[in-house]
């Protein structure tokens, strides 16, 4: 039993879709959150400036006594998880194993569809991830770098939403994938208009939420899930805290505004 904090951290709103998923499936836990407002998007800039970003963020959360890490982001999961593990005293995961390990389980034709930003697809580690799990699935993979911009912005359903994801969509869906991997934490949040695009049949996994599912397996197979009752959560963001605080509500379905706070990265 280990009573201390779960930290989860993503360049800003897109890893709430992972916290949402920690507070359904493991509510009595304490959550600290960082979103990196002043610094996203991630997914255009270099895997170099990724890793810097990723140690400032990790430390700061280390300045809290936390039990564990999620990096609630696809770009930081391939681009610099792989490359600072070893550096890390917590207990850390990414999204892209788990996301992986669901994909290969929902599919039954074979096919599946990735999504993610520029990074995440140039990194190929969906791909690989994939191939070595089952080297018989097929993949197709497409960076949509509209779509954080889309999110952050609360564009999360309408015409504008709707015609990008035609756009970006159209050549994953003609190539009849059956399951399509949202392997950037900001996705799901325009989930409705993206399954309405690929259709029902199509079976979309949540990065975020699957990072979620195996930090809970972690948790519980080393005995470290709290044993206290009711859980908190906390929010810290290095821009301003008000659109952060407005939009997370609206999709954690809960009043977070006064739990947001502004702190300065660069020190970390
Ligand atoms: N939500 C993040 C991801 O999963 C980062 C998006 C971005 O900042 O470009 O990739």
């Amino acid at each position: 039993m280990d009573n201390r904090p779960i930290g989860v951290f993503d360049s800003g709103l897109g890893g709430l879709t992972c916290v949402k998923k920690v507070m359904e499936i493991m509510p009595d836990e304490d959550i600290i959150y960082f979103g990196d407002t002043g610094r996203v998007p991630y997914g255009t800039k270099s895997p170099e400036t990724i890793v810097k970003y990723v140690r400032q963020n990790i430390n700061f959360l280390e300045s809290f006594d936390i039990k564990f890490i999620i990096i609630a982001c696809g770009t930081a999961s391939s681009a610099a998880l792989p490359k600072i593990q070893d550096e890390i005293r917590t207990g850390i995961i990414g999204v892209l194993e788990p996301t992986c390990a669901a994909a290969v389980r929902t599919t039954k034709n074979g096919k599946i569809g990735v999504i993610g930003t520029q990074g995440t697809i140039n990194s190929g580690k969906y791909l690989q991830t994939i191939n070595r799990m089952n080297p018989d699935l097929e993949v197709f993979s497409r960076a949509c770098p509209m779509f954080v911009p889309l999110v952050e912005n609360g564009y999360l359903r309408g015409t504008i939403p709707r015609m990008i994801i035609e756009e970006y969509l159209t050549p994953i869906k003609e190539r009849g994938v059956d399951t399509l991997i949202l392997g950037c934490t900001h996705y799901p949040l325009l989930r409705e208009e993206i399954q309405k695009f690929m259709g029902d049949r199509v079976k979309l996994i949540d990065s975020g939420a699957e990072a979620a599912v195996e930090a809970r397996e972690r948790l519980e197979a080393s005995g470290m899930l709290c044993d206290k009752k009711g859980g908190t959560d906390r929010y810290y963001v290095s821009d301003t805290v008000d659109g952060f605080a407005e939009l997370g509500s609206v999709f954690l379905d809960k009043h977070i505004e006064g739990s947001v706070h502004k702190i300065d990265i660069e020190k970390y």
